[in-house]
């Protein structure tokens, strides 16, 4: 019997398309695999490119994990799925909206329960968290997660803070100013190394056995963690609730009562992005050679998947 994949994904602009195509590739190209696409839609659409406030006033619901609505979905839960892929991206160190909104669904409920997951992100640079979040998600719905595959934009991280806010607010694709370089995952990314951890995926699918395989993936280069990211979202983590909460008090998503404290929030972000970077770029040059065994063993936690 053919196995059955089941891809949910959400995607904006494309780009976390393009890296569920080229990660499975070679799946599409088997005959013992048959593979289903489910786009989760919100009633109503998130905006792209978004307006300044709209951007800065996705950010508590994000954070706090608030459902929207959902278009109703077309997969049939009564298929046994072999496996199950979740592409999502995160937004504020936390599961995009769509995605959560998702897993907060009664089918999710009865379409993940004990079935194996492998998750795919392609964002900016700062999955960590909302892996975490994903784990904690899948471990209420009894799932299994049985690999982790992420795809970054590579530039500096300030650079791709600009070129992100470009994108996202700008809808600006090519290089910005003619000095930046592009926003996002890399062409050459997605052709050379995709089809690589797909095909450690598809070989541990039609074998029944995940036990190797987030070891595999991480050595073909599924995962790549940079101290000084690791340290910064650790900071992000910490402050967003907090932020989050400050918002939500005066209001609900899009009111005016809590324009104020939105924007005020658009101008912090960034700024203490911009200041603490160079800070943390030092201390995380300096935390390998003074704690050597603290930032491998956290490297190693978020690079697997097991929930501490
Ligand atoms: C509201 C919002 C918040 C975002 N927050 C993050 C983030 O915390 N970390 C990150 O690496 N990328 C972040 N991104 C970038 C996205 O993960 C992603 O790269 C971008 O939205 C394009 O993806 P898509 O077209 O597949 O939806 C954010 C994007 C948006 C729109």
């Amino acid at each position: 019997m053919k196995k059955k994949v089941l891809v949910i994904y959400f995607t904006q602009t494309g780009q976390l398309n393009r890296a569920v195509k080229a990660t499975l590739a070679p799946f599409e190209n088997n005959s013992e695999v048959e593979i289903y696409y489910e786009e989760i839609k919100p009633k109503t659409p998130f905006p792209f490119p978004w307006s300044y406030m709209q951007f800065f006033d996705a950010f508590p619901e994000s954070v706090q994990g608030v459902p929207c609505e959902l278009q109703p979905f077309t997969f049939d839960t009564s298929i046994h799925y072999d496996l199950i892929v979740i592409a999502y991206q995160p937004w504020f160190l936390s599961v995009s909206i769509p995605i959560n909104s998702f897993l907060q669904t009664a089918e999710a409920k009865l379409l993940l329960k004990n079935k194996n997951v492998v998750t795919i992100l392609a964002c900016r640079n700062m999955w960590l968290g909302a892996q975490e979040k994903m784990k904690i998600a899948l471990v209420g719905l009894q799932a299994n997660l049985v690999g982790n595959i992420t795809y970054v934009d590579k530039s500096s991280n300030l650079t791709s803070l600009v070129t992100v806010l470009a994108f996202a607010l700008g809808g600006e694709q090519g290089k910005l100013w003619g000095v930046f370089p592009k926003y996002g995952v890399s062409d050459k990314e997605l052709k050379e190394r995709a089809p690589l951890l797909g095909t450690i995926v598809l070989k541990n699918l039609l074998g029944g056995n995940y036990n190797n395989q987030q070891k595999d993936l991480i050595e073909a280069g599924a995962i790549n963690i940079k101290p000084n990211l690791l340290l910064m979202e650790g900071r992000g983590r910490a402050l967003f609730p907090l932020y989050a909460n400050y918002i939500s008090k005066r209001g609900t998503s899009g009111t005016a009562e809590r324009r104020t404290r939105v924007r005020i929030f658009g101008i912090v972000l960034p700024t203490g992005i911009l200041l603490l970077s160079p800070i943390i770029t030092i201390v995380s040059r300096l935390a390998p050679i003074l704690f050597p065994s603290k930032i491998k063993k956290e490297i190693d936690y978020y690079s697997n998947n097991n929930l501490r």
